[in-house]
């Protein structure tokens, strides 16, 4: 290869699949896990919660009323917390018809599940920790599993919640953090004790991108979607895309 082409392919951002490839298949899903690995994508992004019996299972939502059947199961506890099910209850869930009947049965997949998933297969995890603040057994649920069944995946652990990153670095210090802002900080050195600051992709800039760099900070914006924020999130420097439009961001980034 000559020197162009490994500078090329070393700037190009990694694309991230937020909540998996939920453009072709229901978000937060091993469906949509393997959908991403199957287009190619780098890491794979994918939100953490834990049962009521303490088994963390891959959900975005506070309640599992949007992405589930659970209005149909259980009609007087739809806009219950995800933490007051225990996992029997939530592994009979069918997590994929709200999107498509062809989806139909797709449950709602455990962490460990999504690890089994990945591994071998070259493509991370980004793992967000989801509303820690009122699950206060996450954190440690969560490194459990991955102490066990992490080996053979690349985990970065990010959350919005600084004092649950902190926590989960005590427990896991070898598993790189990355900070969720929606704002890029204007002193990236205070964020220093992680090893990413994820803010949303309107708020960065190239300069904000390399003051991050010198204090050996990498940046992954969410969630970049449109042709245009593509380009511009790439054109500013991030290390990491994270997209609803994998796809779409795979084809843009190798055509520069
Ligand atoms: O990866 C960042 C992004 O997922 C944060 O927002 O609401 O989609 O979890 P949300
Ligand atoms: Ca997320």
């Amino acid at each position: 290869r000559s020197m162009n082409d490994q500078l090329t392919t070393m700037r190009r951002p990694r694309v991230v699949a937020h909540r998996g490839a939920n453009d072709v298949a229901p978000e937060n899903t091993l469906a949509a896990v393997r959908a991403a690995v199957t287009i190619g994508v780098d890491a794979v992004e994918v939100d953490v919660q834990c049962t009521r019996d303490g088994v963390p299972v891959v959900l975005h939502d506070a309640t599992l009323a949007r992405t589930t059947d659970i209005a149909r199961r259980y009609p007087h506890r739809a806009h219950d917390p995800v933490s007051t099910f225990t996992y029997a209850e939530i592994r009979q869930l069918d997590a994929g018809s709200w999107r498509d009947d062809a989806f139909a049965g797709e449950p709602v997949p455990t962490l460990e599940q999504v690890l089994d998933a990945l591994r071998a297969t070259g493509v991370g995890l980004l793992l967000e920790i989801k509303h820690p603040e009122t699950q206060p057994r996450l954190v440690d649920a969560v490194a459990d599993v991955l102490a066990c069944f992490s080996p053979g995946v690349a985990v970065t652990a990010q959350s919005f919640d600084a004092a649950s990153l902190h926590a989960f670095g005590r427990l896991l210090p070898e598993v790189p953090r990355g900070l969720l802002v929606h704002h890029a900080p204007r002193q990236p050195v205070l964020e220093a004790w992680v090893s990413a600051v994820n803010p949303w992709y309107g708020t960065v800039s190239s300069s904000y991108v390399r003051r991050a760099q010198l204090v050996g900070l990498e940046t992954y914006v969410w969630t970049a979607n449109a042709r245009a924020a593509i380009l511009r999130a790439a054109d500013a420097g991030v290390e990491g895309i994270i997209t609803d439009r994998p796809q779409r961001a795979l084809d843009l980034l190798r055509a520069t």
